[in-house]
């Protein structure tokens, strides 16, 4: 027994008082801090609390801290399995040798034996330099880990500290990427090197940064201010998510009536087609208790995507939006929203989607930067998509945008339109002009003439009817009672089963 405690003694101090204290400064937790609270009150089992590294070289035979710079275990959140490593920054600066990887790799193996989410909580100098092959080994067994369980366990990577060199692509290869402002960063190469290199300065913060990544490069996919707040986020986010891929999200408590009834949607969507006007507004209303976990929030905030509830049922939302560049599609938005689309099939979570789209942005830079081929992501993910999916037409949606936004002929499920929705190849302004050029020009009064070709447009095809006649839309619905259609519609459809042709994988755009 004392031997044990001795060793427990040890074990629990991490890199000692010091450099707790430093990070302590920082504004930063340790990693068994993080841990406890992540988890369910003294719900968290340590395994492999005696590992120690086996290197010699450089000195490190003098040093043998137990645990190796990460503590792994399981434990619970509301009361649910989940698996947990946590990089301790205090030994080795967290930093990733032959045993600290295995120990996450057996952690990895256990989660997806038993079906349940990985959350790796990173601090870590990346690669441990002293161990050298050993390293870049442990971390390329842990790519395969990643990769072997997505779409079979979900996997939260949370940031909590620098993030350097191959580190950074672990994460990558998890479902969500949490990031903390001011104390996590993220790069291939430091703002050193790429002095050096390309003769760039900049700092760590606007090169890898939670801002830079949040809104830039679409990395990171939600913010806090702080670790505590961060892992409370992670929390509220497994919520909504089913342990593993077998399982259906769980039912969320909720007294909010699914057939309640929202007067003010009849007022909410502006007449004239280019007024803006914010689509959360409708988003909000119609889930749960006014509930919407936003994922994403800082990118491409053209399209809005996240986590919802209708009747107590998880669902994934994918809104166009209107407030921003007019909701049009652009390569941001696709990828943003494909990602999205594809977790949510992953993991049987029905997909709704409300639409308002323009079309896809014209220009010389996104065509050149590839709007067709990320584009056709988004299209490709709808398309492949088997769990439920609801679309509802606010107001516009146009030309292949149409198609994309989860269409009734890419398999969506319901299909439901404001009476105000406008279904067409294009707007009615750009319509008239091709299609009726010479009549125009032929007019005594051009502008009269044009003027009346658009109501003419507008009453055939500008419409949610002609689509509604061939059976494109299942139901023009009046919009206050959308939550109770969508409700009812999720019904209907939790019981779904489609099934993709039988293949390896698809070869999806990439
Ligand atoms: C071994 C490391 C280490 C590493 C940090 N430490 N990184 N030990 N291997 N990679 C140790 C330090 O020696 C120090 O030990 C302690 O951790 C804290 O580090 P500090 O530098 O004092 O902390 P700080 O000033 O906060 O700076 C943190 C840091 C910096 C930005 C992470 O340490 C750093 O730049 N480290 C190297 C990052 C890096 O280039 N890693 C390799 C990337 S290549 P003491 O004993 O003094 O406390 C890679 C390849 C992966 O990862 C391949 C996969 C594809």
């Amino acid at each position: 027994m004392e031997e044990l405690e001795r060793r427990d003694a040890e074990a629990l101090q991490g890199g000692g008082r010091a450099r707790i204290e430093k990070q302590h400064a920082q504004g930063k937790l340790t990693a068994r801090e993080r841990i406890d609270v992540l988890l369910d009150e003294d719900s968290f089992v340590e395994m492999g609390r005696f590992v120690t590294h086996r290197a010699t070289e450089f000195g490190m035979g003098k040093e043998r801290p137990p645990g190796d710079g990460v503590v792994t275990g399981y434990g619970t959140i509301d009361g649910r399995p989940v698996c947990v490593y946590a990089q301790d920054f205090t030994v080795f600066g967290g930093s990733l040798g032959a045993a600290h990887a295995q120990k996450i790799v057996k952690l990895m193996d256990h989660a997806m034996r038993v079906g349940v989410p990985v959350i790796g909580l990173c601090d870590s100098g990346g690669a441990r330099i002293q161990e050298g092959v050993e390293s870049l080994g442990g971390y390329a067994d842990l790519f395969l880990r990643n990769t072997l369980a997505s779409g079979v366990v979900p996997q939260i990577s949370c940031i909590l500290g620098p993030c350097a060199g191959g580190a950074v692509y672990s994460p990558a290869l998890t479902d969500f990427v949490f990031m903390v402002e001011g104390t996590s960063y993220m790069f291939i190469t430091g703002p050193d090197v790429i002095r050096a290199v390309t003769h760039e300065t900049v700092t760590k913060e606007e090169l890898g940064g939670a801002a830079a990544h949040a809104s830039k490069s679409g990395v990171c996919h939600f913010v806090a201010p702080d670790d505590r707040s961060c892992l409370l986020l992670v929390r509220e986010l497994l919520a909504y998510l089913p342990s593993n891929n077998a399982e259906d999200p769980p039912r969320g408590p909720t007294s909010d009536p699914v057939d309640r009834e929202i007067p003010e949607l009849d007022r909410l969507v502006p007449d004239e087609s280019n007024k803006p006007y914010d689509m959360l507004e409708i988003v909000r209303r119609v889930v749960d208790d006014g509930h919407f976990l936003e994922v994403h929030h800082d990118f491409a905030k053209n399209i809005v995507v996240g986590f919802a509830r209708i009747g107590g049922r998880t669902v994934g939302v994918v809104a166009n939006q209107p407030l921003v560049l007019a909701g049009v599609l652009d390569i941001d938005a696709s990828v943003k929203a494909a990602r999205f689309v594809r977790f949510c099939d992953c993991f049987n979570i029905p997909i709704v989607s409300f639409v308002d789209v323009p079309g896809f942005l014209p220009g010389v830079e996104q065509e050149h930067r590839g709007i067709i081929l990320h584009g056709a992501k988004l299209l490709y993910a709808y398309c492949e998509a088997t769990v439920p999916k609801l679309t509802v037409i606010t107001r516009k949606a146009y030309g292949g945008a149409y198609d994309v936004m989860s269409s009734k002929h890419i398999r969506a499920d319901v299909n439901l339109a404001f009476p105000g929705a406008e279904i067409a190849v294009m707007g009615p302004e750009a319509a008239v002009n091709i299609v009726y050029r010479s009549a125009i020009d032929a007019a005594t009064d051009h502008e009269a003439a044009r003027q009346r070709f658009i109501e003419e447009y507008r009453a055939r095809f500008a419409s949610p009817y002609a689509a509604a006649e061939l059976g494109f839309i299942d139901e023009v619905i009046r919009p206050r009672c959308l939550r109770m259609r969508l409700a009812r519609a999720l019904e209907m459809f939790a019981t779904k089963r489609d099934r993709n042709p039988a293949k390896k994988h698809g070869n999806e755009p990439l």
